[in-house]
């Protein structure tokens, strides 16, 4: 091959990936995130692949879920560490094996719970594993993903890197936690995963600087109580240039209100009404 044709090669890949870019929905980190709080969880069955099918569709950044683990240990897609609240089952998850949740029905307590939203569609929708979504899903989304109760969820933190790699999605996931000693535990087997510290009553005013200063060296950011935060304190976290996450945002009068506050993603269960706010605004 002569220079000239190599060159031309290279121009013409080159053109290729400007043209069709990698399916990789990877967003900069520095950018307003739309957050789906359990997939689409106002409209459809938290955390069921219909409530994920919904948030996709409705251009969420970021499916937010949460992790469980079976009998066997395999990663659950659930935020109750029992099945009751979202299932027809009883238990805890801990305590049933994959087969017994298969055999659960995730989608009816929905529709008794909110007529308004209510599908036939979404009866007998069945609990998900975390490497379920990711097959379906790949990287066609990102991914913000919430280690539960690490104490009752031995070793999710291993497990959970281990499916990141294996489907190759580092770039594209986000992993949270309440637990500071699992995120650290995440951290030192990958610290290019970012990580995001949840706080539920974080500390404001002049208490703010040494707990963001903490997570500072291990996150990106932290997740908060939408009722516990002020303005100030978003104007701290955003001086330091962490992100902030306020959780769960489902009004758009709450929509504003954090906009205005200066806010780098939004948590909600509706991310149909942040678009419309989005638009408006
Ligand atoms: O993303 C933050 C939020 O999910 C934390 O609260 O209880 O909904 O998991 P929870
Ligand atoms: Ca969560």
């Amino acid at each position: 091959m002569t220079k000239k044709n190599m060159i031309l090669g290279v121009c013409f890949i080159l053109a290729l990936t400007l043209i069709f870019p990698s399916p990789s929905s990877a967003i900069p980190l520095n950018q307003m995130l739309k957050i789906a709080h359990r997939g689409a969880s106002g409209l459809a069955p938290e955390h069921t692949m219909v409530s994920f099918d919904l948030a996709k569709k409705m251009d969420a950044d970021y499916i937010e879920l949460d992790l469980q683990t079976s009998k066997e240990g395999t990663l659950i897609v659930m935020h109750d560490s029992t099945v009751e609240r979202t299932t027809d089952g009883t238990g805890s998850v801990n305590n049933l094996t994959l087969k017994q949740i298969k055999e659960l029905d995730a989608g009816s307590w929905f529709n008794k719970e909110y007529p308004e939203h209510a599908r036939d569609e979404y009866i007998g929708a069945k609990v998900p594993t975390l490497e379920e979504v990711f097959q379906r899903f790949g990287q066609s989304i990102n991914y913000c993903i919430e280690i539960k109760e690490p104490e009752l969820n031995q070793g999710v933190e291993k497990k959970l890197l281990d499916l990141i790699r294996t489907y190759k999605l580092e770039e594209q996931t986000i992993v949270q936690s309440f637990s500071e000693k699992s995120l650290k535990k995440f951290h030192q087997m990958e610290p290019e995963v970012p990580l995001i510290q949840l706080i539920s009553r974080p500390n404001l005013g002049r208490k703010a600087k040494k707990q963001l200063e903490a997570v500072q060296a291990y996150a990106i950011g932290v997740g908060v109580n939408m009722n516990r935060i002020n303005e100030d304190y978003v104007k701290q976290v955003n001086e330091r240039g962490l992100r902030i996450h306020p959780y769960t945002i489902n009004s758009k009068e709450d929509m504003s209100r954090m906009m205005d506050w200066g806010v780098t993603g939004i948590i909600t269960n509706f991310p149909d009404r942040l678009n419309s706010w989005l638009k408006d605004n």
